[in-house]
């Protein structure tokens, strides 16, 4: 029999996450603090609990995917002792520290504890796509890779509790710087009437696609060193044209304010001597020890 697991949360990626594990045959328990939601699991064989507690103690493996951290310590905190002897799996999006401070707590209650953080939105969840990163002790990952493999590939994060956050949040600031840029190109774009799903398709998508090379670029220069004036887009001329995007921005009635954090730190590049130098130079100035 597949191992029984249960799920406290059913928002969007608790109900998908839930569906993943009913799908593929584990017995599921679900806990969700406003009941009745997510009623299309009903159909699919889930068993709802009444309390958190009752949840706890349907399976040996536990998945909590709240909102917050706050909310998974005000529903785990109260029912402590159930915990004992079981793994507790927290997906919920937070930062290295809370999951280094959850991680104390739950081994000071006898409870196996990966944190997780989820690569994928609910609809990718079990799909190709889609992997979670883990960190806490090997060990209780490897014992339960099977089971967490249906919801996205498992992806081992370091011994740390903290560095599957620490890297999920990594990944989601390089999202966000993407998703802010193609805000401001789709603005700049859309300040002359051109179709933004033509502009999308025919030029975006391609530029970003062949650029993902260089970022395998800056983190090989980052690891490795770059030789000294080797730089096929050096810094100088990148500041030099950079002052361009934010003068047309404004001329063309679009507010820049992305884009100045990033002028900033060229300019300082330039102003401590680096314009020779490529990209990577960008992430030392950006770490502060
Ligand atoms: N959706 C995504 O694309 C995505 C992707 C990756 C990671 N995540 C992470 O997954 C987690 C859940 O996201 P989601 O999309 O499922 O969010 P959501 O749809 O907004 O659902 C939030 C869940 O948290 C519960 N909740 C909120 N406050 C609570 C409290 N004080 N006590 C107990 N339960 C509480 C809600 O219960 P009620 O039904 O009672 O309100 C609901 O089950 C988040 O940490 C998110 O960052 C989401």
């Amino acid at each position: 029999m597949k191992t029984p697991v249960t799920v406290l949360g059913l928002g969007a990626m608790g109900t998908a996450l839930a569906r993943t594990f009913l799908a593929a045959g584990h017995p599921t328990t679900v806990w969700n603090r406003t009941p009745g939601r997510s009623p299309e699991l009903d159909d699919l064989g889930v068993a709802r609990a009444r309390t958190a507690g009752d949840a706890i103690t349907s399976s040996p493996l536990v998945v909590v995917c709240l909102l917050d951290d706050a909310s998974v310590r005000s529903t785990v905190e109260p029912v402590a002792p159930e915990l004992a002897r079981r793994t507790l799996v927290n997906l919920t999006n937070g930062t290295p520290e809370q999951a280094r401070r959850t991680a104390d707590w739950a081994a000071q209650q006898g409870a196996q504890y990966p944190d997780g953080g989820i690569m994928a939105v609910p609809a990718m969840i079990g799909g190709p796509a889609s992997f979670i990163l883990y960190s806490g002790s090997v060990e209780t990952f490897e014992q339960h890779r099977d089971d967490l493999a249906v919801l996205g590939r498992p992806t081992y994060a370091g011994s740390d509790p903290g560095l599957a956050a620490l890297q999920d949040l990594a990944l989601l600031s390089a999202m966000y710087g993407m998703f802010g840029g193609v805000a401001h190109a789709l603005a700049m774009v859309s300040s002359e009437k051109l179709s933004p799903t033509a502009f999308t398709d025919v030029l975006l998508v391609p530029w970003l696609t062949a650029m993902l090379g260089s970022v395998t670029r800056m983190a090989k220069d980052l690891e490795y060193g770059a030789a000294p004036g080797q730089a096929g887009s050096n810094l100088a001329m990148q500041a030099g044209a950079f002052g361009n995007f934010i003068d047309a921005s404004e001329a063309q009635g679009v507010d820049p304010l992305l884009l100045r954090p990033i002028r900033s730190l060229l300019d300082r590049a330039i102003v401590e001597g680096h314009g020779d130098e490529g990209l990577a130079v960008l992430v030392r100035l950006l770490a502060k020890n």
